[in-house]
């Protein structure tokens, strides 16, 4: 049996990890493996209904998306999350859940100017005019992992080659064979 692994991307809201979420998945879907995206967008809207953006309410829906993606690591297959997942507490109890070597944890490390910029989903002009409250990197801690297996910045690559940067990553851990 091919082993599983998650692919975890964190970072600030407008980071990018979405879009390069969608890119790795088509990727690795190409290339014959079963890939399942948990992306928080999504999964708040049905597994993690009812959740807003407490420090308790982000750390149970962190938890919730850990358990799925530690049951598809389980039976082999590849699951990737796109959330900001902002404590590293949290993301610590994921990768223990997940088990240290099934997981691979990439910082989309875009600058919160660059995110503020593109504010595609207009989420950051809100939190400044605090119509939101509590809005990662605006008024809500964003806390960097200490080491993640891959930081990228998105400002020197597009989704495609941060897709690539990652499945180089997969590669060498044997998770993937080289295309
Ligand atoms: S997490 O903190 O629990 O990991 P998650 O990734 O599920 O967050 O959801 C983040 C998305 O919710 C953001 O991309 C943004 O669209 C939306 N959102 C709404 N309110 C907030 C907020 N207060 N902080 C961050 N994101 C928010």
């Amino acid at each position: 049996m091919t082993r599983g692994c998650c692919i975890w991307l964190t970072g600030l809201s407008g980071a990018g990890k979405s879009t390069i979420a969608q890119v790795l998945a088509a990727h690795l879907i190409d290339a014959g493996r079963t890939v399942t995206l948990l992306d928080g967008d999504v999964v708040r809207t049905h597994l993690s209904r009812g959740l807003g953006f407490s420090k308790a309410d982000r750390d149970a829906n962190i938890l919730r998306i850990a358990f799925v993606a530690a049951e598809i690591v389980r039976h082999g297959g590849i699951v990737v999350v796109a959330a900001v997942s902002p404590y590293e507490a949290a993301r610590n109890q994921a990768r223990d859940m997940i088990g240290h070597d099934g997981l691979v944890l990439v910082h989309v490390a875009t600058p919160l100017a660059v995110c503020e910029q593109r504010d595609v989903k207009g989420l950051y002009a809100r939190a400044r005019r605090g119509e939101i409250t509590g809005f990662t990197g605006v008024d809500d801690p964003y806390e960097p992992p200490a080491s993640p297996d891959l930081a990228l910045t998105t400002l020197d690559c597009d989704a495609v080659e941060c897709a690539r940067r990652i499945e180089c990553v997969l590669e060498g851990r044997g998770f993937i064979s080289r295309s």
